[in-house]
């Protein structure tokens, strides 16, 4: 098999190698764009049509002006293109800019057509044997801006946390703000008190993660006590467990915070719970819709 990268830029489907984007593109001059990223499971999109909604919303907020024809078709296209159809996990990211124009910081006068870029990977989860020691976090000051709900490709305060986070030899950051841990550089906070589940709320403060909403769902369903609510850094110490969720994270065990130990110091129950809610339910909500598809085939 011949490994192609295959990528889609404003409606073509070209080799990673050949795709460009004008210097004047405002997602690069001003990070003035949003992305989303979803999963598919065995080629199989999980909530695709949510991402989908949240990048509307972001879109909305930012008033670019993208009407998103064929944007499902492009997630199916990237992963058949890229042979990842059999991949137990692979990821479409997709980003949508402004687009090109002279410089300015208002709105370019004249309207320009958004810059529409996508592409497909692989996703490798940790072997179980590492999921099952645990990872570990590091706090870190929240240093973003005050809307973030919209998933915006303006990160650097995400890339500078999930930097200091990678040179404290650890695999989270926990984004802490007037003392409240809000979420992760690039995925949602968990905290576990005995049978309760907490998290924040999805306020400006947080990005609703799609994963996020469906471990809630789950955790609900199991009968945990869930509370969205602001959970203080100091309390995280008096947690009995804790877990980040996210595209790229599914549901990952915290057992150390800044060299604490989180509870045991081992891999809790009700993570393993919910982990395993997950798997189950991801597979078999992406095999339901394999069904669908085939009965309108
Ligand atoms: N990150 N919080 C932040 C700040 C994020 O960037 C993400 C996702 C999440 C989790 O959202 P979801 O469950 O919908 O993936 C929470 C993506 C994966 C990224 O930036 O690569």
């Amino acid at each position: 098999l011949i490994a192609v990268d295959t990528v889609y830029l404003n409606g073509e489907y070209l080799p990673r190698s050949e795709a460009r984007v004008p210097v004047d593109d405002r997602g690069f001059l001003f990070a003035d764009g949003v992305y989303e990223v979803t999963p598919a499971y065995g080629g199989r999109f999980f909530r695709l049509r949510r991402h989908l909604d949240r990048l509307k919303a972001g879109l909305c907020a930012l008033r670019i002006d993208y009407d998103g024809a064929g944007v499902e078709e492009l997630h199916h296209r990237l992963v058949e293109l890229n042979g990842l159809g059999k991949e137990e996990v692979c990821t479409v990211y997709l980003q949508v800019t402004r687009g090109v124009a002279p410089r300015t910081h208002h709105f370019p006068p004249q309207p320009v057509t958004p810059t529409v870029y996508a592409f497909a990977r692989a996703f490798r989860r940790p072997p179980r044997e590492r999921w099952e020691q645990g990872f570990s976090a590091i706090s870190h000051p929240d240093r973003r801006w005050a809307r973030c709900d919209l998933k915006t490709v303006g990160l650097l305060p995400n890339v500078l946390a999930q930097q200091a986070a990678v040179e404290a030899g650890v695999q989270d950051a926990i984004l802490v703000k007037d003392g409240m841990a809000l979420e992760g550089a690039h995925n949602n906070l968990f905290a576990v008190f005995g049978e309760t589940v907490a998290t924040h709320p999805a306020s400006n403060q947080i990005l609703n993660g799609i994963t996020r909403e469906y471990v809630l769902e789950l955790a609900r369903g199991m009968g945990y006590r869930v509370e969205e609510r602001p959970v203080p850094v100091e309390q995280l110490r008096f947690a009995s467990e804790l877990f980040f969720t996210g595209t790229t994270t599914e549901v990952r065990p915290t057992v150390e915070v800044d060299g604490w130990k989180i509870g045991d110091g081992k891999v809790g129950p009700v993570t393993r719970a919910i982990h395993h809610a997950f798997l189950d339910g991801v597979r078999q909500e992406t095999r339901g819709q394999e069904r669908e598809a085939a009965a309108y085939g």
